[in-house]
């Protein structure tokens, strides 16, 4: 099996085969993640708290993506290896450019970004750069203080039509994923179903092409996961087993279920 590119998730949603992507920060996870078949790596952000032990992500710096974006690089062999930019990374295009050129030096193909209407130009830089994009929208964790909590984004018709607007902007900007987050289903699933690139859910709907959890989540090391996160260490008995059933659960369209692990 070749290494999984840009190309591949592309073909994915072609083909309507479903994609598997979960979090790692360093490279005995990234390891284990890439051996047991997971598509795309994520080295989010969410490492401000899953590692470093704070309350939100906003205290992660370029230096701890970029330390990393690099352990993460030498334990994967395969999967794709995507990486947030952080807090104010995306405040105007040349800065993104230079943080982002220095998650690629570290070992990223693909750099996630918070987009808002702002990024559009941010997106557009990048592309125009050679750097793939994925754009995460609804609920963007680095706005936790504007949105007033974690709260799901998308609720009332006027955020929803919005939402749905910004997805293709992004696109069209030159976006090669979307990342949906805490959106409502219907919105998820129509925005999954509406433009040409790959879409990665998380709380989002079973609709879209890829799904994305934290780690921690998935092997039972948070104390209250949220409830669109499923602990697979039961069934899996074993890390590397339920990261495989974790993964044979999305591929299969078991895991997100319609009103367990999405919001109305
Ligand atoms: O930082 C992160 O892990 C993320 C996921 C929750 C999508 O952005």
């Amino acid at each position: 099996m070749g290494a999984i590119t840009v190309n591949t998730l592309a073909e994915r949603r072609r083909a309507g085969e479903r994609f598997a992507c979960l979090t790692a920060y360093d490279a005995s996870f990234a390891r284990l993640l890439d051996e047991q078949g997971v598509e795309v790596i994520l080295v989010g952000d969410s490492l401000g708290m899953v590692v470093q032990g704070h309350e939100t992500t906003l205290p992660v710096t370029l230096d701890d993506m970029v330390y990393h974006t690099a352990a993460v690089a030498r334990g994967a062999r395969r999967a794709l290896i995507m990486a947030d930019l952080p807090f104010l990374g995306d405040a105007d295009p040349a800065t993104a450019l230079a943080q982002s050129g220095a998650l690629m030096r570290a070992g990223a193909h693909m750099i996630k970004i918070e987009c808002g209407a702002t990024q559009i130009p941010v997106v557009e830089r990048l592309v125009d750069a050679g750097i793939p994009v994925c754009a995460h929208l609804g609920l963007t964790p680095q706005a936790v203080h504007r949105m007033g909590g974690y709260r799901v984004q998308g609720r009332d018709a006027e955020a929803a039509a919005q939402l749905e607007s910004l997805a293709g902007r992004l696109e069209k900007a030159g976006a090669q994923a979307l990342l949906l987050e805490g959106v409502t289903e219907g919105l998820a699933t129509a925005v999954a179903r509406a433009g040409d690139v790959p879409v990665i859910g998380i709380g989002a709907s079973p609709a879209c092409d890829g799904q994305v959890l934290v780690i921690a989540d998935v092997i039972g090391l948070t104390p209250n996961p949220p409830r669109f996160a499923r602990d697979f260490l039961a069934e899996g008995g074993s890390l590397a087993g339920a990261v495989r059933a974790y993964v044979g659960a999305v591929r299969e369209g078991r895991f997100p279920e319609s009103g367990v692990h999405t919001f109305s």
